[in-house]
């Protein structure tokens, strides 16, 4: 299984080792990339709307590129970001902006549904839910289907505070989503997808995209009829 983890830190604290754990469990070294937020990705989306004629045409696509390719050779991602004032980190937030293109109201890849993704968030003492969702949401309109979250209050500033008991209790909840993760079959397609899916092909037809360039692109796959990203 090939793994991509994307930590909305520099620092291996404690979101990144409740990740790291995960990777470590269902792959070999030689299967798991890494990337560090902001050291691979150091943009803020400038609303320039480039992406949205042309991918290339982002100011940081080179950067960018390493990513999604990585992403693109990925059975599984997984997203780590502390809990920063009941959000996401602020790094975690620029990256997801800069890949706003790639949501299916946009141009979604082929390739986001065959993927699955686990999201994890370490706090002090709030709830995770909402440092998670936003990232959540990225991966939904990605067109990631089988998107699990698992955030926890560690009471702690970094891993080396968080109580052993507590690493207990955390091991035995990874140990739990890693049986779970089966990627030798595509993931099914969810109501919910294959609903917005469908509300953004009428948004195509319409044409009430952002750039004709958007139709034409969803023309070429024949997603504007019945085909599927997710049938082969
Ligand atoms: C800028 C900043 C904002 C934070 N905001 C919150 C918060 O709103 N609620 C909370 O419970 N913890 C908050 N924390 C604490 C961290 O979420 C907590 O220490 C977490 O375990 C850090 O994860 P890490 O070890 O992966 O960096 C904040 C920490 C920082 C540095």
């Amino acid at each position: 299984m090939k793994i991509v983890l994307i930590h909305g830190q520099n620092h291996k604290g404690s979101s990144y080792h409740m990740g790291r754990m995960l990777a470590d469990k269902l792959a070999e070294e030689k299967d798991i990339t890494e990337f560090f937020l902001p050291r691979d990705l150091n943009h803020f989306c400038l609303g320039c709307y480039s992406c949205i004629e042309d991918e290339t045409k982002c100011p940081y696509w080179s950067e960018k590129k390493i990513i999604l390719d990585a992403l693109e050779q990925a059975d599984l991602f997984i997203l780590t970001t502390p809990n920063y004032c009941l959000a996401p980190s602020g790094a975690m937030k620029s990256f997801l902006d800069l890949l706003f293109d790639c949501w299916m109201v946009h141009r979604p890849k082929e390739w986001m549904f065959t993927k699955r993704a686990v999201v994890f968030s370490a706090s002090a003492g709030a709830p995770c839910k909402k440092a998670m969702q936003p990232i959540k949401d990225s991966l939904f309109y990605w067109g990631v289907t089988y998107i699990k979250t698992y955030g926890l209050p560690v009471q702690a500033m970094n891993w080396d505070m968080v109580k052993p008991e507590r690493k207990a209790k955390i091991e035995k909840e990874i140990d739990h989503i890693a049986s779970k993760i089966d990627c030798s079959k595509p993931p099914l397609i969810g109501f919910k997808t294959n609903f917005i899916f469908n509300i953004m092909k009428m948004t195509h037809v319409k044409g009430w995209d952002s750039s004709p360039v958007e139709k034409d692109y969803w023309q070429e796959r024949g997603w504007l009829g019945k085909t599927r990203p997710w049938k082969k």
